[in-house]
């Protein structure tokens, strides 16, 4: 039997937490393949800090720079070095509200991951619950995805479909979708660390299961 040390992973937050609990829970269950080795915040009052403290995580809330919706250029730069201190290997963005660009990603190529409340590549970006419902769809749901560049264009690694009812308000239609992420993310990162895929253009094919 082959042996493989736990991958050591991040999640990047500026939000509630709740894929950040979610995350934290199936990564102590024997056979996650990770260990979360650190959660980087880059707003000081995010939830997400308090859930990285109930669950016993690294958490660290490093200056983004003076940039609203990205991380200045340096403060990337010390993002990555913090990350690397740590020994990460696999970036997971959990709500994070900022860009990563090229540097970054290079850093960890093919190892930043997202998660994103829509079907993409339906409405990608902000408010995605709120475009979707008023959009009049009466399927959305969630996607985990790889980062590339472009803002939630990465090849995507799972779906979940969810149905918008007749019934339904945008607070209940999004806390339908945060329960299918808090099950799809950790279920897709699974995976991720357990089995080899290939790209073929966009399109990700899963192997037989092994170690990447
Ligand atoms: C989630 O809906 C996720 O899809 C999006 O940001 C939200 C983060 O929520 N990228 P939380 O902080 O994990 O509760």
């Amino acid at each position: 039997m082959t042996t493989t040390r736990p991958r050591r992973l991040a999640v990047l937050a500026s939000g509630k937490g709740s894929n950040l609990r979610a995350l934290a829970g199936h990564a102590r269950a024997p056979g996650f393949g990770g260990e979360i080795a650190l959660v980087l915040c880059d707003r000081p009052d995010a939830g997400a800090i308090e859930v990285a403290r109930a669950h016993d995580l690294p958490v660290e809330t490093p200056d983004p720079g003076r940039f609203r919706t990205r991380l200045a250029p340096d403060a990337e730069r010390a993002w990555v070095e913090l990350l690397r201190a740590h020994r990460v290997d696999t970036v997971l963005l959990a709500g994070i509200m900022r860009v990563l660009h090229a540097d970054f990603l290079a850093a960890f190529e093919g190892r930043v991951l997202n998660v994103h409340p829509s079907l993409l590549p339906a409405f990608p970006g902000v408010d995605a619950i709120g475009r979707a419902f008023r959009h009049g769809v009466r399927v959305t749901g969630c996607t985990v995805h790889l980062v590339t560049a472009g803002v939630d264009e990465g090849p995507i690694l799972m779906q979940q479909a969810v149905p918008i009812e007749d019934h339904d308000t945008e607070e209940t239609l999004a806390e339908r979708i945060h329960a299918a992420e808090h099950a799809l993310y950790p279920e897709a990162v699974r995976r991720f660390l357990a089995r080899p895929f290939t790209l073929e253009g966009r399109r990700v094919r899963w192997l037989a299961t092994g170690v990447r």
